[in-house]
């Protein structure tokens, strides 16, 4: 395969994709300044390194911080409609191995990851796991040569801790997604933000005075609660978990199960991770006009199929918008097929909060070319020196600054013999 092979949607779009990316890297300062104090000791050098994962102007930014800390890198998207297309093309154009577009069927999808493992990676970076587990059920021999992977979310995280559980996992992999300056700045703000932001650009519809039902109340679903609302919407949490739920309560929501809150809601976003949260005995109590979607990692929170079944007519009523016509006359709205709202109809994330997380990803892959032959083949979290680090530079970015420990305090928090 040539060095600069690739599949994007249309390389003309090259220009507004530079546009985008220049913007997020005004954004992005903690993993501009790693760029430029790599791009001169290169640790990356005779690294490959294949990644799989949403192609936004962020993406952009951490991928040519990769090749300039010395990698090639072979990319894809990690979802069918999270691709911007722009961005694909701007990659394509600085040279980038590059496989995604927006819309593309689930066999290209696996087409592309296919792809960009023709680089015989000796890193792997994930969101969402597919790659990894690609190379695992299709192209195990590949492993041998990978001293490692990195994975971006939450689902894919629990997918790889269930094959390594089962003695299946071939290398090892760290999990960016637990890290502190990770989940609990993207999976709260950036995800709360840009799933508003994906509901108001597919709907345009006024949140304030909306019941806003939120399914799940991990970090995705808080954020997601704690936005809507902020616009004024009056929020339902649901949930499986007895801890969870008493958190979402104490935050001053209303809990309840998914069958009471069926009848109330007047918008449903999932954030669980589980599938089929909404089913059939929801859609049929819904009311007419509600707006279903889903802000998880994979589509089948929300069961679509049962949705479609239930519909005498679909249609396309704006983009990202499917109205599903009852047979009872009720009409349920649909976002984005099911997929990730904030990808699909939105940008994803803010720059801002994805600094951090690819900061993550950056210094996690590093690690892994340095260390992986000495690593054990499981799930490994990132240092605490690595998180103080990108929060330090985060925060001062940001302009604010901290306190330092005197000697004596440190002393009293050391010293067990000084109570009342
Ligand atoms: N996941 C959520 N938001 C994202 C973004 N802006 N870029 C890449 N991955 C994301």
């Amino acid at each position: 395969m040539g060095k600069t092979e690739f599949k994007v949607k249309d390389i003309r779009l090259a220009k507004s994709g530079e546009m985008k990316i220049r913007w997020a890297e005004s954004r992005m300062p903690v993993l501009m300044a790693f760029r430029e104090k790599f791009r001169k000791t290169k640790p990356l050098a005779g690294m490959r390194i294949a990644g799989c994962l949403h192609v936004t102007k962020e993406t952009a930014v951490l991928v040519e911080t990769l090749v300039a800390a010395g990698a090639a890198v072979s990319w894809s998207g990690c979802n069918p409609l999270s691709t911007q297309d722009e961005v694909a093309a701007a990659l394509a154009a600085r040279g980038v191995s590059i496989f995604a577009w927006h819309g593309q069927s689930v066999t290209d999808f696996y087409r592309c990851i296919d792809w960009t493992l023709n680089l015989k990676p000796t890193l792997t970076l994930d969101d969402g796991a597919d790659l990894i587990f690609r190379v695992h059920s299709t192209q195990p021999l590949l492993a041998g040569g990978i001293l490692g992977g990195t994975e971006e979310t939450t689902t894919g995280v629990h997918r790889l801790r269930a094959m390594a559980a089962a003695g299946k996992l071939l290398y090892p992999v760290m999990a960016v997604n637990d890290a502190e300056t990770k989940w609990d700045f993207d999976n709260v703000y950036g995800t709360g933000q840009s799933s508003i932001d994906g509901i108001v650009r597919a709907t345009s519809i006024l949140l304030a005075g909306k019941n806003f039902v939120v399914a799940g109340f991990g970090h995705c679903g808080r954020g997601c609660a704690m936005r809507a609302r902020g616009m004024g919407a009056k929020v339902i949490v649901t949930e499986v978990d007895h801890i969870q739920a008493l958190k979402a309560t104490l935050e001053g929501f209303q809990v309840m199960p998914m069958d009471k809150a069926a009848a109330l809601g007047d918008i449903f976003i999932t954030a669980t991770g589980v599938k089929d949260v909404i089913v059939k005995r929801h859609f049929q109590k819904m009311r007419d006009g509600a707006i279903v979607c889903n802000t998880g990692h994979y589509d089948c929170e929300i069961n679509i199929k049962e949705l479609y079944a239930m519909s005498k007519k679909v249609l396309e009523i704006r983009p990202n918008n499917e109205e599903c016509l009852m047979k009872d006359g009720r009409r349920i709205y649909l976002l984005a097929k099911g997929r990730l709202v904030n990808l699909a109809a939105a940008e994803g994330h803010p720059s801002e909060v994805m600094d951090m997380s690819f900061a993550n990803q950056l210094l996690a892959l590093i690690h892994m070319a340095k260390n992986g032959t000495r690593l054990e083949k499981r799930v490994y979290t990132v240092s605490k020196a690595q998180d103080d680090e990108i929060a330090a530079m985060k925060l001062k970015t940001v302009g604010a600054g901290i306190d330092k420990l005197t000697r004596e305090q440190i002393a009293y928090i050391n010293d067990y013999s000084s109570g009342t």
